[in-house]
């Protein structure tokens, strides 16, 4: 129960003010985000290539309010695939970004939206990598998927993200599994009601297998979002089964979670790769990771007492 509070509260200023402020906050960030500027990141790219891993980059930050911060959301982006380029791993080190903080929920945000990431999926092009379209709350999919549309006509590796909690979303991997997609399935993070999303955990790891099966048996790339063992290995076997080679599908978890797993599955020949969030607007994301392991809580709030 206590997961649908700390997502509410992961809207709440009142607690983001609260939460940034706590001493012995920064400890337990530090667990989930890897560095504040990209000069902190960098070196974690190239750490996380040396030991076989790939990485998809997100610089933190949603829910922004003026055009200013969607601009500069967009060069954080721009200096990001700069210092990339230097590294010349080309595909190995992408990028995920959210579209509300390219300007999607601002006056004429979809447009807005577009025109702010479109130099950014140039930019990543240029350097021989992608960009990842992370999905957010339901409201604002129809937009997101509109613009990845759009998006692919000139650069069709660009990807996009699937939940399996909401029930539209079977449909919308029919629809993306087509030869040349890449979709990363994944659980979903977003607090959303009973109309349009499984509430019960149970029925949302049904729909993420059956979302898996249909993504393995199409044409597209899939990418499996995912920490949970017995999902990780019932992909493997869809992947068997469905024929594909294990450079045909990638797994993907995030910074400072299973960490063992990532290198472990690497070894065993998969392409794994850490979603990287960095940057100073950490909070909404550092709170979806307390909400999906209310645990996390009990080790936050002991940080926060002992300081
Ligand atoms: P589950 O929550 O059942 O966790 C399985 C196990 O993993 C847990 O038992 C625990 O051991 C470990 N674990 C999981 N989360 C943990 C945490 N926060 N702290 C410590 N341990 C944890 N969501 C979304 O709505 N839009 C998006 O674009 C993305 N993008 C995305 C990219 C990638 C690469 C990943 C891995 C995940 C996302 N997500 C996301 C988040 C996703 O929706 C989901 O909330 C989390 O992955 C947790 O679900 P699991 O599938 O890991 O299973």
């Amino acid at each position: 129960m206590l997961g649908p509070v700390i997502l509410a509260a992961s809207r709440s200023d009142k607690m983001r003010r609260f939460v940034s402020a706590a001493p012995g906050t920064k400890q337990v960030v530090d667990r989930f985000i890897a560095g504040e500027t990209v000069d902190q990141v960098i070196p974690i790219v190239e750490d996380a290539a040396d030991k076989g891993l790939e990485v998809t980059l997100d610089v933190v930050g949603e829910d922004i309010t003026t055009p200013a911060q969607a601009e500069a959301a967009r060069d954080a982006y721009l200096e990001l695939i700069e210092r990339l380029k230097v590294l010349d791993l080309g595909p190995r080190a992408e990028m995920s970004v959210k579209l509300s903080m390219f300007g999607q929920a601002l006056e004429g945000g979809h447009e807005l939206a577009l025109a702010n990431v479109r130099p950014v999926v140039e930019a990543a092009a240029a350097i021989g990598t992608t960009v990842t379209l992370d999905a957010e709350d339901h409201t604002t999919l129809d937009s997101m998927f509109a613009i990845h549309e759009e998006l692919r006509k000139d650069f069709p590796q660009t990807g996009c993200v699937i939940q399996s909690y909401l029930f539209r979303t079977e449909d919308d991997a029919r629809r993306l599994a087509a030869a040349g997609s890449r979709v990363r399935i994944v659980k979903g993070a977003y607090k959303e009601p009973a109309s349009v999303a499984y509430q019960d955990k149970a029925e949302i790891d049904k729909a993420y297998v059956r979302i898996t099966r249909i993504l393995m048996e199409g044409a597209g790339y899939p990418m499996i979002g995912s920490h949970d063992p017995r999902l990780i290995a019932i992909a493997q076997e869809l992947g068997r089964q469905t024929g594909r080679k294990l450079d045909e599908y990638e797994f993907q978890m995030l910074y400072g979670i299973r960490s063992d797993e990532h290198v472990r599955l690497a070894a065993e020949g998969h392409r794994m790769r850490v979603y990287t969030a960095y940057g100073t607007d950490w909070y909404g994301y550092f709170m979806r990771r307390l909400a999906e392991k209310p645990a996390n809580l009990l080790f936050f709030g002991r940080s926060v007492l002992t300081k």
